[in-house]
């Protein structure tokens, strides 16, 4: 790492998809709360843009608005990373950062890392060095290439630092601060709706939630699961399983609603017992996951969530590049696996599902972690660089 000479002008921090937002809400925050940090200067890549992706997270995080927009929306992956590298140099260029702060493992998190380094803007990666050795996975080739190319790296559990290392990166850039999505749950955890609420809100029945017996909460929208018809539908196959024995909250992702009308799976979906809604708002699906019996998900962010409520999660996936929460936490990863599955749903109505405790630093402080130390590196850049 040479000397940056740019230590004086704002931080960027760049988000571009609905995961990114909670965990950058509470950077914002406790960044704005540190005189001595250069001011943080939001940029939206535009990767997510639907209202129901966007603009209700933002304010439900009470998120600022972001200060530029490249508003790239959606392509495949290359045109959609290379069109945000396009956007995202001449607003580089023009606010001459200090440093650009990405998080997680999104197409945006990528673009712009490689955009900065490649003009020797420092890049500072907060969720750095999960892996889950899968290069299937869009978001695995995003990890890695991030934090290869990071300066700074901001970890949430201890095994990311046996994966950077095994990748070559220097001990001296990796710092364990904890899980900012973590902050934001704790922040907001209080504002969220009652189970009942949330489905009102969601213009659903509210009676899964007002149900004896209670309900599961379902997301899916990995490729993996969804781009194909004959996965798409072992999955949904599986939920209407799954729903006979407990009614299901189910919010899909814009991908999985398009592809469920496309390859014509929509009757698995018709039953009473399964309700089928948009994405939800960041505090109503808060609500309706601390009531849930259980959580049925591809999602990453909802496996680290479920293990801060302590409700038992079932990860459709074959792996989980968030290990700690299947070793500590309340997580079990099952594939698509249907008779694991149906097992697994048994036993966690019957004893209440797996328990787990909830991982090291994952108190609320990580991104008040995150401003510290950044301004301290920041104030150590300048004094070297002269400036
Ligand atoms: C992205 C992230 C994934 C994250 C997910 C959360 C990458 C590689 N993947 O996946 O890690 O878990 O966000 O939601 O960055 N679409 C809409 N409206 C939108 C956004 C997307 O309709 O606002 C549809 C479009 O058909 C689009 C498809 O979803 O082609 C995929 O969107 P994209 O942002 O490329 O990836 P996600 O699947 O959302």
């Amino acid at each position: 790492m040479g000397d940056f000479p740019r230590a004086i002008g704002p931080v960027l921090c760049v988000v571009g998809a609905r995961p990114n937002y909670m965990k950058m809400a509470p950077i914002i925050r406790a960044f704005a709360a540190r005189t001595e940090l250069p001011r943080p200067v939001l940029v939206h890549t535009g990767q997510h843009y639907d209202a129901s992706m966007n603009d209700r997270l933002f304010a439900d995080l009470a998120l600022p608005l972001p200060d530029i927009n490249l508003e790239v929306g959606s392509a495949s992956h290359a045109v959609q990373t290379a069109e945000i590298m396009r956007r995202f140099e001449p607003v580089l260029d023009a606010q001459q950062p200090a440093c650009v702060l990405v998080v997680g493992d999104v197409n945006s998190t990528l673009a712009c890392s490689l955009v900065a380094a490649k003009k020797q803007v420092p890049v500072v990666h907060v969720e750095a060095g999960l892996r889950s050795f899968d290069r299937a996975m869009p978001e695995e080739i995003n990890r890695v290439l991030t934090d290869q190319i990071a300066d700074v790296l901001y970890t949430t559990e201890r095994t990311a630092h046996e994966n950077l290392a095994r990748e070559g990166i220097p001990v001296e850039r990796i710092h364990f601060v904890g899980n900012v999505m973590i902050d934001s749950l704790l922040a907001n955890r209080s504002r969220a709706p009652s189970p009942a609420e949330a489905l009102r809100r969601a213009g659903a029945p509210s009676a899964p939630a007002e149900s004896a017996s209670g309900y599961g909460v379902v997301t899916l929208h990995r490729p993996s699961n969804v781009d194909r018809a004959e996965t798409l539908s072992q999955a949904l196959g599986i939920l209407r399983e799954v729903s006979e024995r407990l009614p299901l909250v189910c919010a899909l992702h814009p991908r999985t609603q398009q592809n469920i009308a496309r390859f014509g799976l929509g009757h698995l979906l018709r039953t009473e017992r399964l309700v089928v809604l948009p994405p939800l708002g960041y505090l109503d699906m808060l609500g309706l996951m601390a009531g849930a019996r259980f959580v049925l998900t591809d999602s990453g962010g909802m496996q680290e969530e479920t293990t801060a409520l302590g409700v038992p999660c079932l990860t459709m996936r074959e792996n989980t590049e968030r290990p700690i929460t299947a070793e500590q936490g309340t997580n079990t990863i099952v594939g698509r696996n249907r008779g694991l599955i149906l097992a697994l749903v048994e036993e966690t109505l019957r004893t209440g599902g797996k328990r787990g405790r909830v991982p090291e630093l994952w108190d609320g402080h990580a991104a008040e972690r995150i401003a510290a130390h950044l301004a301290g590196w920041l104030a150590e850049r300048k004094v070297s660089a002269g400036a």
